[in-house]
């Protein structure tokens, strides 16, 4: 390997910046060169490639976004798509990648590497935290704490008005965010796309809480919740239980922005470094991970056929106990 190429693909998450210069600094650190590759594989279709040294990425590791700009790209679908990016990438002289993404972007890179058959690591990249083969992906811990200083803000001002709170967090398939953010926060219910709560259930829970003689209430609703979303969830919850004032609160993509938690830019760190080593050592179609607290790889084949990234379900029974 002489040169590599790294980009970002997909929705950005904090954290990405700070693999990309342990992904620029470590290769360095080998002989190697870098290039960048602007808008993930759009970028990569078009040839916006730029050639990156340690200055380039200097002052990024405390920054949220990504300095590659990121794009998600339906002609890299396509095999004259792919070739065109091949075509880019051969002519630049790359000759290994490493991907920081999501699924999407981890499916394009094994695509991609079995037909031109170049080497490539990947990099779990999302506030989503719903990848296999890792127990959290970059931003996931940075969101958290975004959205659990919001929730903290909302129960000032519930608890001022007796009001009831249904505060949606992203997370358009996975409930990782509402969950852990949810259990974080104190909310008194949270409404996960993998449980499918029925909304008299949830009242249930709600009549319970007031007995408890609680005069507030905060819901916590990911955007992927089956019922439709937090606004769908508190018309129907007021329908029969009106005791509280209700209030809606969508926090949307301000959970995808800011500056990373010090645990993110050790991850990413972690990530981009080991990215890097193990396409030296010779690795291919490989996802970077972290299990316990070893940095770990997985065969991209078993990290995408193990989709199904299932939610700590004792951590969901805790969320109830704390309630009672
Ligand atoms: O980054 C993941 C995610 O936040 C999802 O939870 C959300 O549905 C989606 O991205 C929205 O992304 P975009 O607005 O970029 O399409």
């Amino acid at each position: 390997i002489r040169r590599i190429g790294v980009y970002t693909s997909g929705g950005d998450a904090p954290g990405m910046n700070a693999a990309i210069r342990a992904v620029v600094r470590t290769a360095l650190y080998h002989d190697l060169e870098v290039t960048g590759i602007f808008r993930g594989y759009e970028g990569m279709i078009e040839g916006d490639f730029k050639n990156l040294v340690s200055r380039s990425v200097s002052s990024i590791l405390q920054k949220g976004g990504t300095m590659l700009k990121s794009a998600r790209c339906p002609e890299f679908r396509t095999v004259e798509g792919r070739k065109k990016a091949y075509e880019n990438i051969k002519a630049a002289g790359i000759d290994a990648l490493v991907a920081i993404g999501g699924d999407g972007t981890f499916t394009g890179a094994q695509i991609f590497s079995n037909e031109y058959n170049i080497p490539v690591m990947c990099i779990p990249g999302t506030i989503d935290n719903d990848l296999a083969g890792t127990d959290y992906t970059l931003g996931f811990d940075t969101a958290n704490n975004t959205v659990i200083e919001s929730i903290d803000k909302i129960k000032d001002t519930a608890a001022s008005h007796n009001r009831l709170f249904f505060v949606e967090v992203m997370g358009r398939d996975s409930g990782s965010i509402a969950l852990y953010a949810g259990v974080a926060g104190g909310a008194e219910a949270i409404m996960l796309p993998e449980k499918d709560t029925a909304i008299d259930e949830l009242i249930e829970m709600l009549e319970v809480a007031k007995e408890r003689n609680k005069t507030s209430m905060i819901v916590i609703v990911a955007e992927g919740d089956k019922n439709g979303g937090a606004y769908n969830v508190a018309k129907r919850v007021k329908e029969k239980f009106d005791f509280y004032d209700t209030k809606v609160s969508i926090l949307g993509h301000l959970q995808r922005g800011g500056s990373p938690s010090s645990f993110d830019r050790i991850l990413a760190t972690r990530m981009g470094y080991f990215a890097v080593n193990e396409l030296l050592s010779g690795n291919s179609q490989g996802t970077v991970g972290i299990r316990g607290s070893k940095i770990t790889s997985t065969s991209l084949e078993d990290a995408l056929k193990g989709k199904e990234f299932k939610l700590d379900e004792e951590l969901i029974t805790i969320s109830e106990v704390m309630n009672i």
